[in-house]
């Protein structure tokens, strides 16, 4: 049995652990990495039998094991050579009890929930808006989901189409096929729609992915290295000996985010004609709203720390908000030990594996690399604000957890949406995150007026946010493969 809490070091797994990851869906413990996905949303028909057979049928001979994966990525680094297309298969609760297998599925409370994630409790815990308000397809039970993902889109949009027919051959129904396409910059880093590199810091299961870390940035101030237990969870579905000591799988969080990049960069343009002096560094605001600038340097290191790779070796210590604002969306989301409700050692358990890609269900304009300077809100108004869409894109957040509570539902209820956190700080109310805090009460989102005053006690209130809008989710499991082939 593998040791969950230890991260694990693939290339020279034992016997034991070689057969965990063969039985363990890839995409857990490290991204695909495929720029183009598509995620089908399914329900299934009467038929028990026919749908067991359609997961069965995927398990054998589409979805793609951790292994494979983590082979397929060496060859990609060593010699470019493309892993060709990816396959991940999960079940919402509903999906097990339509298949009569509700005494198989996992026992997390907020998955097992009726409802799950549409329920008026994790609405009302959330603060999600009201059904009314998300899509349509959402609003109805999902049993579950195929994420395809491929190199480009036309292989992509072909491996779509052959599992949804795999599907409907199934007796089961389409619900809904969601794209994703991953914007990059040209540093070929992936970004969001805000324009910031994302996808950046992570909790690294790998130990190859830990050694890489420490040598590009180092890990002297932030340690990436989690055990294997940050998303792993024995999977209860498999019930033979001994199947079940190595046949894992992991509670897979999906929200389609929507993003309205042009009041969000009109707010990062107000903030800047208010505080910023003429000729200043007009980025500044919006590092400090998320935490790092667009290339990904975090904005609590001086600007000299910007280099070819963003770095990730830094926390808090020292940085009493006049740098990194403590209600910044990085530093909320992983306080690196400077929240002040728990021990650095229990504040980490709160972090997930993010495996997110952004979608354009509307084609944007401008690529975010190719908008031009401006030096004014005015001069934004008329040469950047027509070309930024209000709506149709965004981020499809997706996450692997052990323990929904206390890792997404925790991150996004206590710590984005509270403005009360983190906690013992001068001043008390540090407001909610400015990019996925979702509260009745906004708090006093402060920023420093000048960066790095540590003295200089006056702050700006900016009162940010509504810039994200959830349109929609569920909690899923992805099971093993030993399951899914025995179903
Ligand atoms: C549209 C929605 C979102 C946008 C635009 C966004 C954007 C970003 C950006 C630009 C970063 C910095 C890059 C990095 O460190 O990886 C980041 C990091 C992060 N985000 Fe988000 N994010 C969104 C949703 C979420 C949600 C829903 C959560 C969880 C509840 C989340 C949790 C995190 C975490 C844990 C980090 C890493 C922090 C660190 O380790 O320093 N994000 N996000």
């Amino acid at each position: 049995m593998p040791d969950l809490d230890k991260p694990l070091k693939w290339t020279e797994a034992k016997p034991d652990e070689l057969k965990m990851l063969r039985a363990l869906q890839g995409n857990i413990l490290k991204g695909h990495g495929r720029h183009f996905t598509a995620n089908i949303f399914l329900r299934f028909g009467k038929d028990q039998g026919k749908s067991r057979r359609l997961l069965r049928d995927l398990g054998n001979h589409h979805v793609t094991d951790a292994y494979s994966q983590l082979l397929a990525a060496r060859d990609f680094k060593k010699c470019g050579k493309s892993g060709g297309d990816f396959c991940h298969v999960a079940l919402a609760f509903e999906g097990y009890v339509v298949l009569g297998l509700a005494d198989s599925a996992p026992g997390d409370e907020e998955f097992r929930q009726q409802d799950g994630m549409r329920s008026a409790g994790s609405r009302t815990d959330l603060h999600d808006p009201e059904l009314g308000e998300w899509e349509p397809e959402f609003r109805q039970a999902l049993h579950a989901i195929v994420l395809v993902a491929s190199d480009t889109e036309a292989t992509c949009g072909m491996l779509a189409s052959r599992i949804k027919s795999r599907v409907e051959a199934g007796d089961a129904t389409v619900v809904k096929i969601q794209r994703g396409k991953q914007l990059i910059n040209a540093a070929g880093e992936g970004i969001e729609h805000f324009g910031y590199i994302d996808g950046r810091s992570q909790p690294l299961m790998l130990v190859e992915d830990i050694e890489h870390e420490a040598e590009i940035t180092g890990t002297a101030l932030w340690d990436p290295s989690f055990g294997l237990g940050t998303a792993l969870v024995a999977d209860p579905g498999v019930l033979a000996q001994p199947e079940n000591t190595y046949s894992f799988g992991s509670y897979f969080i999906f929200r389609k985010l929507e993003q309205n990049v042009r009041g969000f960069k009109k707010r990062e343009q107000d903030i800047a004609d208010a505080l910023i002096p003429k000729g200043g560094n007009r980025e500044l605001p919006g590092a400090m709203l998320v935490g790092r600038f667009e290339d990904g340097t975090p904005i609590t290191m001086s600007n000299s720390a910007r280099g070819t790779s963003p770095p990730n070796d830094f926390n808090y210590d020292g940085d009493n908000g006049s740098r990194c604002p403590f209600h910044s969306h990085i530093r909320k989301t992983n306080p690196r030990g400077s929240g002040g409700a728990e021990q650095q050692e229990k504040e980490r358990l709160h972090l997930m594996a993010r495996r997110g890609i952004t979608y354009e269900d509307i084609a944007r304009d401008v690529h975010p690399e190719e908008l031009p300077e401006v030096e004014s809100s005015a001069e934004f108004d008329e040469h950047v604000a027509p070309h930024l869409p209000e709506r149709g894109v965004g981020l499809l957040f997706m996450a692997y957890n052990s323990v929904i509570a206390d890792q997404f539902k925790f991150a996004q209820r206590f710590w984005a949406n509270s403005d009360r956190f983190p906690v013992g700080k001068p001043d008390a109310a540090n407001g909610i995150d400015p990019v996925i805090g979702q509260a009745a009460v906004v708090g006093s989102q402060r920023i420093p007026v000048e960066w790095d005053m540590p003295d200089k006690k006056d702050g700006a209130d900016i009162h940010f946010s509504g810039f994200v809008k959830m349109k929609g989710g569920e909690y899923f499991f992805s099971p093993s493969l030993t399951f899914l082939k025995g179903i």
